[in-house]
């Protein structure tokens, strides 16, 4: 056997993810990046502003600038770098909030991991004994912090889902797991007749009234509390139900029951709008760096997976749903078209 060092020290490069992700989450947490939104700083000036000591920042830029979060300028200046803004708050590219979420609630779960693979039990309910949605109900600090980040998503990678939504002769809509009713914010602006409702868990949902409200959208747009599992807890009639990145943190079954209250709640010819990745059809291709990040998240923290065409196919059908499109956005995201035939699937 060759002794094959290239290998190994890329093997020791992904073993130490952990460190480069705990270095990452300081970077944000701290506030590194935002103090360097203005311009470059001296590296004793960004240490008094961070409150970390100007050494052991030093170590961590150089570091981090090989990975293009910092620009190391000449006489001990530092800038940021490509990748610098998306660990500040509130940039057009910021993944911040997504920092300080998987930096709090989704890091020490992960490392159960290894016994998800065993036994099929997601990691939180390893680490802190339930669900990942239990525990954020228990936890609505987390669980703001966790729809803030949902909301960064929609302001950066996921922009142009709504402008990609086909709402055409739709003038009510329910967005089921809607979180702070972000979506519906935009979606509002894009059509100015749209009427409807946000739908979550009680404890999240609480947030997307003073949303609404402040883009003066309370007349037109209302909430609801309840579970998504419970037709009747469902607003019932609305001409469309969006599902914007809600189904693939459920495994089939769970998923199943879903779509089938959502379906109940709806009435036949109701429209269903599911916005998800949809994987490439070949097993033996690796995943696309964005869909393997969201596929290692629905492994370990939820036991769900991302689905092919032919998985949503076989879903709405299972459901009462004919899928009538698939339409790509300019996100790596996909709308999933489908209306609720008249066959009666309930269960
Ligand atoms: C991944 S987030 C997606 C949020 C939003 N739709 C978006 O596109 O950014 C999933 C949402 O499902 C909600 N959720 C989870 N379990 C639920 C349940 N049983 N009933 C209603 N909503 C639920 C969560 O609170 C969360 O807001």
């Amino acid at each position: 056997m060759t002794h094959d060092s290239d290998a190994t020290v890329r093997a020791v490069r992904l073993l130490a993810g952990f460190q480069y992700a705990q270095a990452a989450f300081a970077v944000a947490r701290l506030g590194i990046a935002g103090h360097l939104m203005g311009g470059p700083l001296p590296v004793p000036e960004l240490a008094r502003r961070s409150g970390t000591d100007p050494t052991r920042l030093r170590q961590l830029l150089r570091v981090l600038a090989g990975e293009d979060v910092f620009t190391l300028l000449g006489d001990d200046r530092v800038d940021l770098g490509p990748l610098g803004p998306a660990f500040a708050p509130d940039t057009g590219s910021s993944a911040y909030e997504l920092a300080l979420t998987w930096a709090d609630t989704l890091y020490a779960p992960y490392a159960e991991l290894h016994r998800t693979l065993r036994d099929g039990v997601p990691a939180p309910e390893h680490h802190y004994g339930k669900p990942m949605f239990d525990w954020f109900a228990d936890h609505p600090e987390h669980a703001a912090r966790f729809s803030a980040a949902m909301r960064e998503g929609l302001r950066t990678v996921r922009y142009g889902v709504p402008a990609s939504l086909d709402l055409c002769g739709i003038r009510s809509v329910v967005d089921v797991g809607g979180a702070d009713g972000s979506l519906l914010v935009r979606l509002a602006g894009l059509h100015p007749e749209l009427t409807g409702v946000v739908f979550d868990l009680p404890h999240v949902v609480a947030e997307a009234g003073p949303v609404l409200d402040g883009h003066g959208l309370g007349a037109r747009f209302t909430t609801v509390g309840g579970d998504f599992f419970v037709a009747d807890d469902l607003p019932s009639g609305a001409d469309c139900y969006v599902l914007s990145y809600v189904l693939h943190d459920w495994p089939d079954a769970d998923a199943e029951r879903v779509l089938r209250a959502v379906r109940a709640a709806g009435g036949d010819g109701a429209r269903l709008r599911l916005v998800e990745l949809v994987l490439p059809d070949w097993p033996e291709h690796p995943l696309p760096p964005f869909a393997a990040t969201m596929e290692l998240t629905m492994l370990g923290m939820l036991a769900a997976r991302e689905r092919t065409a032919a998985d949503w196919e076989r879903i709405l059908a299972a459901t009462g749903y004919r899928l009538d499109r698939i339409a790509p956005t300019s996100t790596p995201l996909s709308v999933i078209e489908a209306t609720a035939t008249n066959e009666e699937t309930r269960s």
